[in-house]
């Protein structure tokens, strides 16, 4: 799975119009970078915020982080502009939002290379019933929870527990999974400077299957990058999983037992899975 080859524990965003915090970013501890073009910069500031953007991709810097370039819907009156601005500047992938069903990702993939990755915003109702046919369209390669958005048009309470969002979450976790390699990330934590909200916000997302959490605010990035991490003594149980099942294999039995608990098969692909993840999140740290 693309989740487990390359980290997205940490999904910062950018106002694109913002040259200190798009310059700060360069050096900022965070997996993919979601450079936006959209609801963080204002009508007046579009226009300059494209050029500003596509400089500073054109210029780079950025290392190993996943650079993402969120435009405005195709339907605004902006969409189609920066698409043209935006589309060969380097970024590694277009996330577009306001999407209602795989047409809207027709739309887009029209534009632009065949082989340029998409990733959709997961923010209307009608895209969260859709999530299935989004995410297995042959361009997308990653979903992204927009919770403020989901909030506000199912008219819901905005609860610490998230309740009223969590048949939304699933069915995203679920469409990535069903599609397979597709990345999913979660919302954005708006308290972003209540560190503890965070960290239970992060776990919960991380609980449900997520690769990652969208962050607003460079304090972030530790607390989630620590949250979609494995611990070392998941990394420790997975080594020990492993090598529990291949002596049973040798002594020709089908199982093994390691603390207490069954080792099968699938289990083993899923310590595999953690120790890929810590290898991938070692390998980012290697600049
Ligand atoms: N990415 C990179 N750097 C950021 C940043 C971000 N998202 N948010 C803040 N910074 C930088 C600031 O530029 C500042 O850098 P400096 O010390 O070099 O000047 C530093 O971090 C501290 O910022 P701070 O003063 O604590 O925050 P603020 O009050 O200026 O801004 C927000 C708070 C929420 C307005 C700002 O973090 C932001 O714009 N976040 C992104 C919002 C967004 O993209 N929304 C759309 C998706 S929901
Ligand atoms: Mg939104």
């Amino acid at each position: 799975m693309e989740s487990n080859t390359r980290p997205y524990r940490s999904v910062l965003y950018i106002p694109g119009s913002k040259e200190r915090a798009l310059d700060k970013a360069r050096s900022l501890p965070t997996d993919a970078i979601i450079f936006d073009l959209e609801d963080a910069v204002a009508p007046d500031a579009k226009a300059p915020a494209r050029a500003t953007l596509a400089a500073a991709l054109r210029e780079g810097g950025y290392g190993k982080r996943t650079k993402i370039v969120r435009i405005n819907a195709l339907t605004s009156e902006w969409g189609l502009e920066d698409v043209r601005a935006l589309h060969d500047a380097g970024a590694d992938a277009i996330l577009l939002p306001k999407v209602n069903t795989s047409a809207d990702v027709d739309n887009l993939a029209d534009m632009l290379d065949p082989d340029m990755p998409i990733w959709v915003m997961m923010e209307t109702p009608l895209c969260v019933f859709n999530a299935r046919e989004i995410a297995a369209h042959r361009q997308v390669t990653g979903l992204v929870t927009g919770t403020n958005d989901l909030t506000k048009d199912l008219g819901c309470r905005a609860r610490a527990d998230r309740l009223p969002l969590m048949s939304a979450l699933q069915m995203i976790v679920m469409a990535s999974r069903a599609a397979r390699g597709v990345v999913a990330i979660d919302g954005v934590y708006n308290r972003f400077r209540d560190g503890d909200g965070l960290k239970a916000e992060c776990e919960q997302g991380r609980d449900l299957g997520f690769d990652g959490k969208t962050l607003i605010h460079p304090a972030q990035i530790e607390i989630s990058n620590t949250a979609f991490a494995p611990t070392q003594s998941e990394i420790e149980l997975a080594e020990r999983q492993i090598a529990a099942y291949r002596e049973s294999q040798a002594s020709g039995q089908g199982v093994a037992v390691v603390d207490g608990q069954i080792v099968e098969n699938l289990h083993v692909v899923a310590a595999q899975r953690i120790l890929a993840k810590a290898d991938a999140i070692r390998d980012m740290a290697a600049e």
